[in-house]
C-alpha cells in the first residue's frame, strides 16, 4: 500500500478519458497517487478494469466507466457516475482521442463521415462533457478542464489532417471555454497541453515500424504525466493558456 499524502491533494476528484492505456492510464495513476479520486473513462471495459485494479493495489481510489466519449448519449452517464464514485469533480481531462482511418491519408482520400467521427470523438464529445461538469466546478468555484492538445493542432502534417483540424480546434474550444467563464466570473480554469511524442499505441498506429532508437527517443506517458501534473501545479488559478505556450 502507498502511504496517503499529507497533505490535501491539488485535484479532490478527476475525470480522465482515455483511460484505459497510454498518456490518460499515466496520469490516472500519477493522480491517485497524489490522492486524488479518480474516475477512469474508455471504450474497453477490461483494459480499464485492469488500470483501475494496478491503482487500488497501489492503495489508489479508482473506478472504472466504460463509455464512448463521441457518443451523446453517455455524457451525463459519465457526470453521473463521477458523481457517484468519486464525488465533485474539480479535474477533468479530455485524453481519449482517434486519428481517424488507418493507416493516415491525405485529405483528398478521407470520406466526409471519417471527418465527422474524428470531431465527434476530439472535438464535439469532449464539449458536451465540459458543458455538463463545468457548471458545477463555477458553482463550486472551483475546477480544471485540459485538453490533451498535439503539435498537430499548430503544423499541418501530411495525412494528418483530421486529427489536426480536431486539436486545432479543440484548443480553440479550451479558449472561447476560458473566455466565457472568465466574462462570467466562473472561477474555472480550460488549459491545452501538448504532451509531445510518446511511445503508445496511437504513435504505433500513427508511425508503425519505428527502429528501438527512435522508439526510445519518444517520451514515457509516466514521465509526461509528471510533468503535465507540474505544469498544472504553477498554471494560473483561472487562465486560458494556448496550446503552443504549454508543452509538457
Ligand atoms: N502518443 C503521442 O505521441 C501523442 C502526441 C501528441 C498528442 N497525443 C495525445 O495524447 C492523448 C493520449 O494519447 P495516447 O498516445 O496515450 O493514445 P492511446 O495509447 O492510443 O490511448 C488512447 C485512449 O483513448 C481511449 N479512447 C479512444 N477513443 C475513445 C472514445 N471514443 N471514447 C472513449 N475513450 C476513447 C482508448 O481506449 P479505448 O480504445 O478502449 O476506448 C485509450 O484509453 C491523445 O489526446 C493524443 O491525441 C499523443
Amino acid at each position: 500500500m502507498t502511504a496517503r499524502p499529507a497533505t490535501p491533494p491539488p485535484f479532490r476528484a478527476a475525470i480522465l478519458t482515455g483511460a484505459s492505456r497510454g498518456l490518460g492510464a499515466a496520469l490516472a495513476r500519477a493522480l491517485a497517487a497524489r490522492g486524488t479520486r479518480v474516475l477512469l473513462v474508455g471504450r474497453a471495459a477490461p483494459a480499464l478494469d485492469a488500470v483501475v485494479a494496478a491503482i487500488r493495489a497501489a492503495g489508489g481510489d479508482a473506478h472504472a466507466f466504460a463509455a464512448d466519449i463521441a457518443d451523446k448519449h453517455r455524457t451525463h452517464a459519465i457526470a453521473a457516475a463521477a458523481e457517484a464514485l468519486v464525488g465533485p469533480v474539480d479535474l477533468l481531462v479530455h485524453n481519449a482521442s482517434t486519428l481517424g482511418p488507418l493507416p493516415l491519408r491525405p485529405l483528398f482520400d478521407l470520406a466526409c463521415e471519417d471527418l465527422s467521427d474524428v470531431l465527434e470523438t476530439n472535438l464535439v464529445g469532449p464539449f458536451r462533457l465540459t458543458r455538463v461538469v463545468a457548471g458545477g466546478m463555477a458553482l463550486r468555484g472551483r475546477g480544471t478542464v485540459l485538453h490533451i492538445s498535439s503539435d498537430a493542432a499548430t503544423n499541418a502534417y501530411p495525412g494528418w489532417g483530421a486529427y489536426g483540424v480536431s486539436k486545432a480546434a479543440q484548443d480553440h474550444l479550451a479558449r472561447s471555454f476560458a473566455a466565457d467563464a472568465e466574462a462570467a466570473g466562473a472561477r474555472v480554469r480550460f488549459l491545452s497541453v501538448d504532451p509531445g511524442e510518446m511511445d503508445t499505441r496511437m504513435h504505433d498506429d500513427a508511425i508503425p515500424g519505428l527502429s528501438d532508437a527512435e522508439r526510445a527517443a519518444l517520451g514515457h506517458p509516466d514521465t509526461v504525466a509528471q510533468r503535465i501534473l507540474a505544469t498544472l501545479d504553477v498554471a494560473a488559478p483561472v487562465a486560458a493558456l494556448p496550446s503552443d505556450a504549454v508543452r509538457a
